[in-house]
């Protein structure tokens, strides 16, 4: 079993929910960065391409017409079967908890040293931090826990939903994309975005607030140079400057700290919305 690469979930989980671990994580990845000359200057922002092609998720918004082209990393569980929800029959019985860690390790036969075994920390660490205010900041492992958490969140109001998908049958993870169609703008009062996390069965990590949200979301087609047809989420967060200066968006765009920035969200995140 593979998990997708971890930096980039660090970097989107930073983006939501700024103040929690993953912005220790991220912090860590740049002063590594920083002492490796291949990314040392601002001016080198290829720097970051090459290392990591997975943070070719960012873009302008300026950016988003249709016939432009750009270059996206788009995430993707080997898994297949990992795309489903499991039932809450079949969760029940496996703890969800950092403190069990080293029973879920033995149940999934990790070794306390793999990748696979810090994925899973992180997921649990970031599943543990609670919510403050109108937030939502949850993470669902099956089916019923998913509607639930919608029902609570927009109550008798009946939500839309959109997710990243790939509509083709082979998947290239990284290549350069065109807008075939114009990019729609969705409207809306009220969305949780549920990104998939580094876990051995399928966890969503669902966040949301109830008001005063400075995103905008975008519906995308993409075709990519291999013909693959990708329909995709896009978010652009309108005001970044509560975001750490340093984050690598801003070398990677090179724009100022502050400024807006949009991501795609990565295949079968969903985005809940009213
Ligand atoms: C990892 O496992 C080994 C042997 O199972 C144990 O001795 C060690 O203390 C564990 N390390 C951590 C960090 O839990
Ligand atoms: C995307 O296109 C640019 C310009 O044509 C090219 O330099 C780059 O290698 C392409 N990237 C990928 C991932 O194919
Ligand atoms: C959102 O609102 C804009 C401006 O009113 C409109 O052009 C667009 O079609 C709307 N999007 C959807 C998906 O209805």
């Amino acid at each position: 079993m593979t998990f997708p690469s971890f930096i980039l979930y660090a970097l989107l989980l930073l983006q939501f929910s700024l103040g929690s671990n993953a912005l220790e994580i991220i912090n860590e990845k740049i002063l590594k960065d920083d002492h490796n000359n291949v990314v040392k200057s601002d001016e080198d922002q290829d720097g970051y391409f090459t290392l990591d092609p997975s943070l070719n998720v960012f873009f302008k918004i300026t950016d988003l017409y249709l016939g432009n082209k750009i270059s996206v990393f788009f995430a993707s569980n080997d898994d297949s079967t990992s795309t489903r929800l499991r039932s809450k029959q079949d969760v029940d019985s496996i703890p969800f908890s950092l403190s069990k860690l080293p029973y879920l390790l033995k149940y999934f036969s990790f070794s306390n040293t793999s990748s696979q075994a810090k994925a899973m920390e992180t997921t649990l660490k970031q599943c543990e931090i609670k919510a403050i205010g109108g937030e939502v900041k949850t993470c669902v492992t099956s089916i019923e826990s998913m509607l639930e958490m919608i029902h609570h969140f927009f109550g008798m109001v009946k939500p839309k939903v959109l997710a990243t998908k790939v509509l083709s049958s082979k998947h290239t993870l990284f290549q350069n994309y065109t807008f075939v169609e114009k990019p729609i703008e969705i409207n809306f009062s009220k969305v949780i975005a549920c990104h998939t996390m580094a876990y051995p069965y399928l966890v969503y990590y669902c966040h949301g607030h109830k008001e005063g949200h400075k995103n905008r979301v975008f519906k995308i087609a993409l075709g990519g140079d291999n013909k693959e047809r990708v329909e995709a989420i896009a978010v652009c967060h309108m005001d970044t400057s509560s975001w750490d200066r340093h984050h690598v968006s801003y070398r990677l765009l090179g724009v100022q700290p502050g400024s807006p920035v949009c991501h795609v969200l990565p295949l079968y995140n969903v985005l809940w919305f009213a």
